[in-house]
């Protein structure tokens, strides 16, 4: 019974979900600046600043560097950067930071967490120096979400430091600095709590435990009340729209259950 339900409720779900879900903004283009005349077009793009040759030139960052690569994060930061309104602070931790980590440590990080890894020691904003302390925290970045990923930042005069709640820090010294880009050198790696110290999860709503009872009542309920269940899974914001839509494909889907 619950197997004829699925492609009957699949079709219509998923089609409104996507004209729900997917829906990409047409605001998203950059505006152009309204003083931009036709000089502001004459000079030749250089070309994005490469961040892998500016750690490079250094020698201090061969670790560093290697991890950009295999994450392929180092073509996301050039096309990142391939736009000039996108700005970025690096905080760049050395070969000595990497090497201070507990061995076999970053081996065991799955691709995903790597990734994380990096984009948790990128600010996606433009820093001097004296900037950082105009930051509040917890700083945001461009890992996940604070509540796994927080950065805090504190300055007295040039000194700035750095803590996740795991590792603390400061910035030992600028590496590359223009107007669109700062990399500065730490000699931590910054180990955010989402990878090295996992806080549990809130508790996630406890799925119906599978218990010969359940199905058995399950199997009894009828057909409306089934599709509804499954209905209720969908975990997409839906507007008040998409509640009427999908109120329409549960009537719908059950109408079609019910003439089979
Ligand atoms: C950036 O520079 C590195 C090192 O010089 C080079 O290997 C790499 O190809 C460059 N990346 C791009 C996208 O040009
Ligand atoms: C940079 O952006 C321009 C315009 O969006 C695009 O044409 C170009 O291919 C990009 N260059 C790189 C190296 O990504
Ligand atoms: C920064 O860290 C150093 C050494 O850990 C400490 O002495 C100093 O008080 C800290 N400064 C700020 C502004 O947190
Ligand atoms: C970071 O700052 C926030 C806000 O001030 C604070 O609640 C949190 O405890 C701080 N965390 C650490 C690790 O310092
Ligand atoms: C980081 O600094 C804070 C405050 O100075 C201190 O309480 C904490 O124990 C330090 N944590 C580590 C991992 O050193």
């Amino acid at each position: 019974m619950k197997q004829q339900l699925q492609p009957l409720l699949s079709l219509p779900l998923l089609l409104i979900l996507l004209s729900h879900c997917t829906g990409i903004s047409a605001q998203g283009a950059p505006a152009a600046s309204p003083d931009a005349g036709p000089i502001a077009d004459a000079p030749a793009p250089p070309g994005p600043t490469n961040v892998t040759k500016i750690l490079e030139k250094s020698g201090n960052f061969n670790l560093l560097i290697r991890l950009l690569k295999t994450t392929q994060v180092d073509t996301q930061l050039y096309s990142q950067l391939n736009d000039s309104y996108s700005k970025l602070t690096i905080l760049a931790p050395t070969d000595a930071a990497f090497s201070k980590l507990k061995s076999g440590s970053l081996n065991s990080l799955s691709e995903s967490q790597k990734d994380q890894l990096l984009q948790f020691h990128l600010i996606p904003d433009f820093l001097t120096i004296s900037n950082f302390q105009t930051l509040s925290n917890p700083v945001r970045t461009q890992a996940g979400d604070q509540f796994e990923y927080p950065l805090n930042i504190t300055t007295s005069g040039n000194s700035v430091n750095i803590t996740t709640g795991l590792v603390n820090t400061s910035i030992s010294g600028t590496v590359y600095t223009d107007n669109q880009l700062a990399v500065y050198q730490v000699d931590s790696v910054l180990q955010p709590y989402g990878i090295f110290a996992p806080k549990p999860l809130p508790p996630a709503p406890a799925p119906a435990p599978e218990k010969a009872k359940h199905k058995k009542k399950a199997s009894d309920d009828s057909p409306v009340a089934a599709v509804k269940s499954a209905a209720g899974s969908v975990v997409c914001d839906l507007s008040r729209n998409g509640l009427v839509s999908i109120g329409v494909a549960v009537v719908f889907a059950a109408a079609m259950f019910l003439l089979q």
